[in-house]
Parts: structure tokens; sequence; C-alpha cells
């Protein structure tokens, strides 16, 4: 064994990789953490939540939890349809854990019973089913793009960063929260509980009642909202509280 041509080679090992360190670590703005997405596929287990504090979402990347599960929620999981008590056809679409036990999401293929469904127009076979409509364009081209991604289970923190609530919007702030989580329920013709969320008069009405904060702060008295999944994040939280204590503005 030669030691010094031994030692040469790791000398020239260190040189190589400091030297890629040294350009990968300066292609980001350096303020910003550049954190990979996080994939708990494996760990989808809600009594152990995971801490997702420090981890950015990237607009790269599409986020079980936080994007796909509420307009799942909000639009399949109304009870009689596919919630977890008495799922229709089995198919329970309340976590990533049931949906993916369902068969019927083909990961990074545009077919399968899930994503043809979905992407129908034929009333026989669409989901949701008429009279419901389709689900908006962006939430499908959403979904698109999570099975295109692998279907798979990536977390983030929606917060990161700090959670900007001022000056809240209804149109860009506070409409974006209740359409992706609360108005395949509370909307179209013939709403969950009577409530429509879907314009302003009707969330305004709701919000001066208290039941808008204390159904999605799971006050006691009040029925938690959404009913099911692990409820809206807290940053969507203080900024329909905001959004309220700014005086309900219809900007
Ligand atoms: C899967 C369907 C579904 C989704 C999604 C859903 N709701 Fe509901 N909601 C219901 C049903 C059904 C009722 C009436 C029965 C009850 O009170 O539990 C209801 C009741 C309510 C009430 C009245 C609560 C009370 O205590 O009187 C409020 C307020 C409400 N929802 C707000 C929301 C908001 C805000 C969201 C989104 C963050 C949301 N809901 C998402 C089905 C849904």
């Amino acid at each position: 064994m030669n030691k010094t041509a031994n030692t040469l080679t790791v000398i020239l090992l260190l040189m190589i990789l400091s030297g890629f360190l040294a350009t990968t670590s300066c292609k980001h703005n350096p303020l910003i953490p550049i954190i990979d997405p996080v994939d708990t596929t494996i760990i989808d287990n809600p009594t152990d939540p995971v801490d997702t504090s420090g981890w950015p979402c990237s607009p790269d990347s599409v986020y079980f939890e936080y994007q796909i599960l509420p307009i799942l929620i909000s639009n399949c999981a109304m009870s009689g349809c596919h919630s977890a008590t008495n799922p229709k056809e089995g198919v329970n679409l309340t976590s990533y854990a049931k949906v993916m036990s369902t068969g019927k999401v083909k990961v990074g293929q545009l077919s399968g019973d899930f994503w043809t469904s979905i992407n129908s127009t034929k009333s026989d076979k669409q989901m949701p089913p008429p009279p419901a409509s389709k689900l908006p364009q962006d939430q499908i081209d959403l979904i698109k793009t999570w099975i295109l991604q692998g279907a798979k289970n990536l977390t983030c923190n929606p917060g990161y960063g700090g959670c900007a609530t001022a000056n809240m919007s209804f149109t860009n702030n506070i409409a974006p929260i209740l359409k992706q989580s609360c108005t395949g329920c509370h909307g179209g013709s013939s709403p969950q509980g009577g409530i429509d969320l879907s314009t302003y008069s009707s969330v305004v009405t709701m919000a001066q009642s208290g039941k808008l904060l204390g159904s999605v702060k799971h006050n006691a008295g009040f029925s938690a909202m959404p009913p099911a999944g692990n409820g809206l994040p807290t940053c969507s939280i203080n900024r329909l509280q905001a959004w309220i204590d700014q005086g309900m503005l219809n900007n």
C-alpha cells in the first residue's frame, strides 16, 4: 500500500467535494433556506403528527395534506359519499393512507378511476357526480400535478417565515381558503347544513354569528369544520380572524 498515494486521493476527493458544495450552496438566495420537500408517505399517522414548522412550501411541489386533502374532503367526503363512516363503494377519501389504499390512484399516470372520474365529462362517470359540477379547473390541474409528481404525501408549513395578516382581502385571501376547504360542501344548489360560503354576503352573515371562527377553531359549542382531516392550517385561521377584525371588507 502506498500511503502517500492514499493521502493524495483523499485530499483530491475533499477538494472535489468542497468545490461541489461551494457551487451548490451559492445557487439560491442565502436568506431563504431551501429544504427539499419532505415525503411523509410512510409517516401517515394522525396521532403522531409530523412537525413541519421548519419546512417551507416550495411552489414547485404539491403537498397532499395542505393542497389535495382539503379538496377531497370538501367535494367528496360529505356524509353518504366518500366519508370515513360507511364510505360509498368502500372509497374513503379522508386521509392520505385511505386515499392510497383505495387502489384507484395510479401513481405517475393519468389513468386509474381516481383521475379519470375527476377528469371525466360523462355524467355516468364524472366525480363528483351530477348535479354537482366538475371540480374547478385549477383544482383538477393541482390533482393532475400531484399524481404526475408521484402521488406523494409531501409536507410543509404554509405559514413558514411568518403568516402575513395585514390588509386582508376577501377576494385574494379569504375566498381562496373557503374555495379550497369549504365550498364543495357549502356551495352549489343545496349547500350542506343550509350554509352557503360561496358569496361575500353569506360569509359575512356566518362570521357575524360567530360560527365561522367557532367552527374552524374547533371551539366548544360549534361543529368542528372541516368535518374531516386535520383542520385548516393555523395561518388560514389567523387570516380569517384578521379579515373579521379588520371589518370584513369586500375588497
Ligand atoms: C364534507 C362537507 C363539509 C365541509 C368540507 C365543510 N363543512 Fe361546514 N358543515 C357541514 C355540515 C353537514 C354542516 C351541518 C351539520 C353540522 O353542524 O355539523 C356544517 C356546518 C357548518 C357550520 C355551522 C356550525 C355550527 O356549529 O352551527 C359552519 C359555520 C360551517 N359548517 C363552516 C365551514 C367552513 C368554514 C368550512 C371550511 C373550512 C366547512 N364548513 C367545511 C359540512 C361541511
